[in-house]
Parts: structure tokens; sequence; C-alpha cells
């Protein structure tokens, strides 16, 4: 305390401050006239504002009444506020965009599969096809997605809190098997994926063959190492890391460093080579005559120009297949826009391609050869549950699904990432 004390004495003495407070006194009695001026100024324009308020009430609530029902002054006062009338009525069709734009929309059945025959068509044809996934393709794993109705981004947009049972616990879903199948027949020749929940890599799907642009919540990695190392667990690594925030709290076993976690969050660029492998994705994007979206609302994917080849001329472009229940920006240049769901999509599709739908079996999941186990004094480091190993899976199953349903996931890539566009949402 008593610094403080002494520095603030200097300060209230120090003679340069007491020639600026005199300077100001001299100036008040000709800043007063301006000060009520700017004052006056001021209170006319909330009282203008004000107004305007009071009109916009008056039209609108003069729009909403039936035309026949109308008085001659009603008529009278709308056509005086012509410029109201019509800023209101385009606030009015932009509000009915945006909705219509967030709206889920299903093609009936018979639509739905003359669309999966066009798709498998121009599958058989095409040379290079490369699909981007998005939470869509995971919901059925019990991932919730961003955008949907239900999403994780909409549900905070309305002030709800999200909680979701372990994701851990989520298994590659028919998609998931579906596009390993298709990449294991060679009619899918790459993988890029916004998701962070490794499916795609549980599925069996090659890591050559995929970029996770947004990191893999399976994956810690050490960049002091060079080349980096990385280190796949059976945990969700992300429980203490945030927004600029990466360390896991491990250390690398050969050089000491803290491992960090591969979740890229918005606002934020990704420049580790693996499992984003921007590469892979530039090099697929560049040789595709086929682009198959999944599941995503592509709003952050259309910001990757590489993935788009919008600077070659629209007959050059890859065609665009689009499997999503809302709109995206994309769907105006789209080939195809599907509208269901992917597991009904790749379902049909398979069966058109005459291709069986293969079923995930946790025995052959490649994360259990892929993961490191930890040394004895880290077995403490983490408390998300692990991936049950198959042997372990009939026994353990019940008092898992119990603790798994009490605890809601807040940290790491899940939650915090959509609090921060969230936050900037608002402000704009
Ligand atoms: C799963 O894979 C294991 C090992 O390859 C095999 O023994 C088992 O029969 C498979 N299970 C099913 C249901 O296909
Ligand atoms: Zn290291």
């Amino acid at each position: 305390m008593a610094p403080l004390l002494i520095c603030f004495m200097q300060i209230s003495f120090c003679p340069a401050r007491s020639l600026v407070r005199s300077s100001m006194d001299a100036n008040t009695n000709s800043g007063s006239s301006a000060r009520a001026e700017r004052k006056q100024q001021e209170k006319a324009k909330i009282i203008q504002r004000e107004k305007q308020r009071q009109t916009v009430k008056t039209i609108s609530r003069l729009l909403q009444k039936a035309e026949g029902e109308r008085t001659q002054e009603d008529r009278a006062l709308l056509q005086e506020h012509q410029d109201t009338v019509q800023e209101l009525s385009r606030r009015q069709s932009r509000r009915s965009l945006l909705k219509r734009k967030q709206e889920e929309v299903f093609d009936d059945a018979e639509n739905l599969k003359a669309k999966v025959k066009q798709l498998a068509e121009e599958l058989q044809q095409a040379k290079h096809v490369v699909i981007y996934t998005g939470a869509g393709i995971s919901t059925a794993a019990s991932i919730p997605d961003y955008r949907g109705p239900n999403g994780v981004w909409t549900q905070l947009q309305k002030g709800r809190s999200v909680s979701a049972s372990d994701l851990s616990r989520a298994e590659p879903t028919l998609t998931h098997m579906c596009i390993w199948m298709l990449h294991k027949v060679k009619m899918v020749q790459h993988v890029v994926s916004q998701n962070c929940d490794g499916l795609h890599l549980r599925s069996g799907l090659p890591r050559h063959a995929l970029s996770e642009l947004h990191g893999n919540m399976f994956i810690e990695v050490c960049d002091s190492c060079s080349p980096a190392r990385e280190f796949i667990r059976l945990f969700d690594v992300t429980e203490r890391t945030a927004l600029h925030r990466h360390g896991t709290g491990r250390l690398c076993p050969h050089c000491r460093a803290e491992l960090r976690d591969t979740i890229v969050h918005f606002g934020e660029r990704g420049t580790l080579e693996q499992p984003l492998n921007w590469k892979g994705a530039a090099e697929a994007a560049q040789r595709a005559d086929l682009i198959l979206c999944l599941g995503s609302s592509l709003k952050v994917l259309k910001k990757y120009s590489c993935l788009w080849c919008m600077n070659r001329p629209a007959n050059k472009r890859p065609k665009l297949y689009i499997v999503n229940l809302q709109w995206t920006p994309k769907d105006n240049l789209a080939t195809l826009k599907i509208h269901g769901k992917c597991d009904a999509v790749m379902g049909l599709l398979m069966e058109e391609l005459g291709l069986e739908i293969p079923v995930y079996n946790r025995s052959q999941d490649p994360i259990f050869s892929l993961a490191k186990p930890l040394s004895a004094q880290e077995q403490k480091s983490h408390t998300r549950e692990e991936i049950a190993p198959p042997s372990a899976l009939e026994d353990t199953s019940q008092d898992t699904q119990a603790q798994g349903e009490a605890t809601a996931v807040q940290g790491g890539w899940f939650g915090r990432g959509y609090a921060k566009a969230r936050r900037k949402k608002k402000t704009v």
C-alpha cells in the first residue's frame, strides 16, 4: 500500500500537473457556451430519432392492417411515409430470406432417388473425386452439428447452453463407412473434413487420403521436434485447451516440450502438416473433376479458395454436388443440390453403385494400433473417457453409459470455439 500512496502524493504536487490544471481553468468560460451548443444538438438528435422510431412503429402497425380496413387517414400516412414503407418491406424480406436459409428441406423419396441416380452416374464417369464433409455426417453418431435446428451454434445463438454425452463414445456412421468403401474401390480419391471427431480416421480411411482441416481431437503433437512428432491417443486430448491456448499439459518424451492439440479454432490459422494435410487437400481440389459436399453448411469451407478452383472459368471447374438439408452459399454453383440426410443419401448411392454398405467393426478400428499409450506418470493427466478397446466393450458398456450422460462436454474444441463465434456475431 505504502509505495502507491507516495506515488499519488508526488503526482498531486507535481508542478507540471498544476500548470495543466490552471490552463484548463482559463478555458472554462469560453468552453461552456460551446458545450451548451453541443448538448442542444445532441438533444435535437435524440428527439429526431425518437420521432423516427414512432413513425416506424405507426407505419408497421398500419401495414399489418388488412387493406380494406385502413381508413382515409391511414392511407394518407402511408403515402406520406413511402420511405419508411419501403424500408420496412426490405427488412421483412431480409428476415424471411434468413429464415428460409435456416429451414431444413427434404426432397421427397422419388426425387431423392432420381437425384442419387444422377450422382451415381456422374461418380462412375469421374476420374478424380474429392469429398468435403462437415458436421452433418456425424449427427447420426450423436455428435450435434453446428448450424442445424438443434446444432451447437444455433443453440448458443439462442442463448441456450450446450451439453452432449462424451464424444469419444461416438462411432463412424454409415456415411463414414460408405466413404471408406468408395475410397477403397478407388471411386473417391481424397476426403477433406472440417470435423474434429476423428471418425474418418477411425473408419479406416488412410491418412494420405484424408485432410482434417480443423484438427483431430485424438491427436497431440510436439512441434518443437523437427519434423513435428505426432501422438495419437484413445481419449479427447483437448480438455484443457482453447483458442490460442493449445498446450495439453503432457510432455514430448523426446525433447520434453509441452505437447499441443491440433484443433484450429475460429479465427486461427492452421499450419500443422498433419492431421490438417492442406497440401493433400489443395492438390486433390486441383485435380478434381467432381466435388461431393456432405453435411456441411460450407460457410467456413467456402472461405478456403484453393478448395473451389474459382480462378478457373465456370466450365473448367469440377462439378459440384451438395448433400445438405439447409441452404449453402455454394448452392447456386452446384450441378445438383440434394436435400436429404447423409446416411439416407449414401445408402441409396451404394445401392445404385451395387456396393455393399460396410458396418463399423471396433476390432478393425485403426485407432487402437495407432494410439501411443501414456507413461505411468501420465495416466492421470486427463479425465476424459477412453475409447473402449473391442475386448472391453461388452462388460463396461453399462457403467460408461451412465457416466457419460452425467458429464456435459464443455472444454476443448467443443463449446469454446463456438462461444467465440457467437460473441463475434453479436458485435457485427
Ligand atoms: C470384426 O472384426 C473381427 C476381427 O477382424 C472379426 O473377428 C469379427 O468377426 C468382426 N465382427 C463382425 C461383427 O463382423
Ligand atoms: Zn519433442
